[in-house]
C-alpha cells in the first residue's frame, strides 16, 4: 500500500508545482484581484517550487519502483517518470542560464507531464 501513498504524494506535489501558473491564469482571465493575501499565496507557492520539483523526482521514482515490484519496465509510469526528469532538468537549466527558450520548453514539458499523468491514472497499462 506504500506505493499508493507515494503515488498520491506525487499527485499533491505535481498540483503544488502547477498551482502558481493556474492561479495567475485564473486571476488574469476571471478573478482580477490585487488582494495581497491571494498574491502572497502565489509567492509562497513559488518558494516551494524548486524543492517540490526535486522531491517529486524522489517520490515518483520510489512509488514506481514499488508499484512495479522492483522490476523496472516500459509502462505509462516509466514514461511519466522520464517526463518529470526532463521537466525538472529544464527547470534547473532555466534557473541557471535564464534563457527564454528553456523556460518555454520547461512549461511545455510540464504540460506533457500533466497529460501523461492523466494517461497513467486512467489507463496505467496502456503500453503493456
Ligand atoms: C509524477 C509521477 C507519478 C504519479 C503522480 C503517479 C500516481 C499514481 C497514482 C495516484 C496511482 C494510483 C494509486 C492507487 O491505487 O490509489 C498510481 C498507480 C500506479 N503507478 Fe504511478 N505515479 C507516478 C509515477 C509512476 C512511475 C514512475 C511508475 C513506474 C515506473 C508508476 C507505476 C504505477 C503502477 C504500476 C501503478 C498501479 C496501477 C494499477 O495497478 O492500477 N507510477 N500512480
Ligand atoms: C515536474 C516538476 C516541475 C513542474 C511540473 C514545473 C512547472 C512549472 C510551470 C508550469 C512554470 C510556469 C509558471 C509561470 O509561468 O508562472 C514553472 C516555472 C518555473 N520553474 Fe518549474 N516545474 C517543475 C520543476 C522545477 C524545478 C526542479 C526547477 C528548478 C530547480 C524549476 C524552476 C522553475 C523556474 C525558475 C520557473 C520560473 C519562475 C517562477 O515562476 O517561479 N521548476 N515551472
Amino acid at each position: 500500500m506504500t506505493y499508493a501513498i507515494l503515488g498520491w504524494l506525487s499527485v499533491s506535489l505535481l498540483t503544488l508545482l502547477i498551482l502558481p501558473y493556474v492561479l495567475v491564469r485564473l486571476n488574469k482571465q476571471f478573478i482580477h484581484t490585487k488582494d495581497k493575501r491571494f498574491l502572497g499565496v502565489i509567492r509562497f507557492l513559488r518558494k516551494l517550487h524548486k524543492p517540490a520539483g526535486i522531491l517529486l523526482l524522489v517520490t515518483a521514482g520510489w512509488h514506481g519502483y514499488l508499484a512495479l515490484f522492483g522490476r523496472i519496465r516500459w509502462h505509462t509510469g516509466t514514461a511519466l517518470f522520464i517526463l518529470v526528469l526532463i521537466t525538472v532538468s529544464l527547470g534547473g537549466a532555466f534557473f541557471r542560464l535564464k534563457k527564454r527558450k528553456l523556460f518555454s520548453f520547461h512549461k511545455l514539458a510540464a504540460l506533457l507531464t500533466v497529460l501523461m499523468f492523466i494517461l497513467h491514472f486512467f489507463f496505467p497499462y496502456l503500453f503493456s
